[in-house]
């Protein structure tokens, strides 16, 4: 009787035991799960200093721009839809409608400021020029959007 007993509290304390490693090692677990190093400072923090502004040109200085001025990454074929759909209403299908130069030669149109003065280009599509009566499509089109339109332009005469 008495030995009986002995033996039922040996094995409720080794089941006891055995949970309790066991639910350690779950706990352990889970707190391997380490948090990410921060890549960027978070929007509005003391960090996070460019505006936006600058963001957006940084993006295509360091990431959009090959070496030749060439946009990377562009889709030409989804470009000139979407050129076709929201920029040829006022800059013509060969983008020639307005001279940017008008005083000058040679004419400067949208596919010499594209291939020529991307930052310009970029500049005025993301951010437009209300003087100018040229919109903003930062927050009309996707990032990918304006890449392809500019890509595109690229290839405008
Ligand atoms: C509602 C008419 C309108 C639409 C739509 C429009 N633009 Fe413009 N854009 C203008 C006008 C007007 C100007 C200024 C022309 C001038 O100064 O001679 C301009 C200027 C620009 C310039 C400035 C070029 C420079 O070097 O000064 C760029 C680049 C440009 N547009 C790109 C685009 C792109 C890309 C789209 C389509 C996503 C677009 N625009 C859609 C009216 C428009």
């Amino acid at each position: 009787m008495r030995f009986n007993r002995q033996i039922c509290w040996g094995l409720f304390l080794v089941a006891a035991y055995g949970l309790l490693l066991g639910v350690s090692a779950f706990a352990d677990s889970d707190s391997t799960v380490k948090e990410k190093p921060a890549l960027q400072p978070e929007p509005g923090s003391p960090g996070d200093t460019l505006t936006r502004e600058d963001a957006r040109m940084a993006l295509l200085v360091y990431k959009l721009l090959d070496k030749d001025g060439k946009i990377k990454g562009a889709n030409i074929t989804r470009g000139k839809e979407l050129f076709y759909q929201n920029c040829r209403p006022c800059h013509g299908s060969d983008g020639k409608r307005f001279n940017f130069a008008p005083y000058y030669e040679p004419p400067a149109f949208i596919g010499q400021r594209a291939r020529e003065e991307m930052p310009t280009f970029w500049y005025q599509m993301n951010f437009g020029d209300k003087e100018r009566s040229m919109a903003a499509y930062i927050d009309e089109l996707e990032l990918q959007d304006l890449i392809d339109i500019a890509g595109f332009a690229q290839t405008l005469p």
